[in-house]
């Protein structure tokens, strides 16, 4: 008994799986209803199913008419048959011979609302257009949602923008005419920054157009606005404003500067110190030349001084080419005389020399 119900499903199952597969039947997949954009163009998805073998698409003819008066074509090949208020806008995207009967209705006007319908011809052979079957998917109909005003696009972004980081906003359309989609343009815009651009199906007959903007914000940017405007086929544009709030980068700038400015400040004031003892050194050594005992003291006390390190006489040098001062540098240049004969009176010419000067 429960062996027997199992079997009975199990081929249930597979005739069911199985049925369409190897004898096809009159089938259409079109999508139930649209929102449509007036002005815009629309794209309606369809495919269908025939019970022939395949076909060509020569052999297949296609047609759209409205479902209550099968005989008013918004589509046909031939089209002297098609209402005249549709001529023109009319477009089958699809290939037929790919069972893709997808059509394109372009310059929508506010009473192009439906529902339509497809049918498709099969002609005996390439040239003789006689038909040997036809078939209107009448359950399987579109009908359009008039938009008077186009949709405001939508922007995703991070809540703030961080000063000198990469900051992303992705501003997104959904639209229904995937053969003109939407243009998406920023302002303002500058060479620096990336747009990429997407395009998807996010659901049967719907798709999204994305511009994904990546720049980096400066602090003169903060309360600033970016605008993404979406412009539609047929000229409708519709836009959507960011308020940007740019959050400034920690730095240690407040430390650093006072830090900089006082070890500055404390060099200099050093170096001043140092400049000011040579220069005092130098004055009471002036003051006790008179003394010639004492001086020559000081001078052998220099000299030997000289003898065990010969490079203070090369820093005094340096002192004195930094800051020239005519009454203490004759007595540093005579730290050298001294070294040569010791001659102390010479120290007075060598002063009159820069007296001169
Ligand atoms: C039918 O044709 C349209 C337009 O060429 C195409 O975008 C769509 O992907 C096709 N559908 C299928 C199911 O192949």
């Amino acid at each position: 008994m429960d062996k027997e119900t199992r079997m009975m499903i199990f081929c249930l199952l597979l005739a069911a799986i199985s049925s369409p597969v190897l004898t096809g039947e009159w089938k259409a997949n079109v999508v139930k209803d649209l929102d449509v954009l007036v002005t815009s163009c629309v794209v309606v998805p369809c495919s269908f199913t025939h019970p022939k073998e395949r076909l060509p698409s020569s052999r297949l003819r296609g047609i759209w008419h409205r479902s209550t008066f099968r005989d008013q074509f918004i589509y046909n090949e031939d089209s002297t048959q098609i209402l005249e208020n549709f001529r023109g806008r009319t477009r089958l995207l699809g290939h037929l011979g790919q069972n893709n009967c997808t059509l394109e209705i372009t310059k929508i006007k506010d009473h192009d609302n439906g529902p339509f319908c497809f049918r498709v011809e099969l002609a005996r052979t390439e040239t003789d257009s006689s038909t040997i079957d036809k078939f209107s998917f009448v359950e399987d109909c579109v009908a359009f949602r008039m938009l008077p005003d186009p949709p405001k696009p939508t922007l995703t972004h991070p809540k703030t923008a961080i000063q000198g980081r990469p900051y992303t906003v992705t501003c997104s359309v959904t639209h229904t005419c995937p053969s003109y989609v939407p243009k998406l343009t920023w302002s303002p815009v500058t060479e620096d920054d990336v747009v990429t651009e997407v395009q998807k199906e996010i659901r049967f007959g719907y798709w999204e157009a994305q511009s994904i903007l990546t720049f980096t914000p400066e602090e003169k940017d903060d309360h600033t606005e970016v605008t993404c405007t979406a412009e539609f086929n047929g000229g409708s544009t519709s836009f959507t404003v960011l308020n940007l709030y740019v959050k400034r980068t920690e730095n240690y700038n407040h430390i650093i500067i006072p830090t900089v400015v006082a070890i500055v400040t404390a060099v200099i004031f050093a170096v001043f110190c140092i400049v000011m003892v040579k220069r005092y050194r130098g004055r009471i050594a002036e003051l006790q030349s008179g003394d010639g005992s004492m001086w020559n003291r000081l001078s052998r006390l220099s000299r030997r001084t000289k003898n065990v390190n010969p490079k203070s006489s090369a820093d005094q040098k340096l002192a004195k080419v930094r800051f020239p001062s005519p009454k203490s540098q004759p007595k540093s240049c005579n730290y050298q005389e001294d070294l040569d004969d010791g001659d102390v009176y010479m120290n007075t010419a060598d002063l009159n020399v820069y007296g001169n000067i």
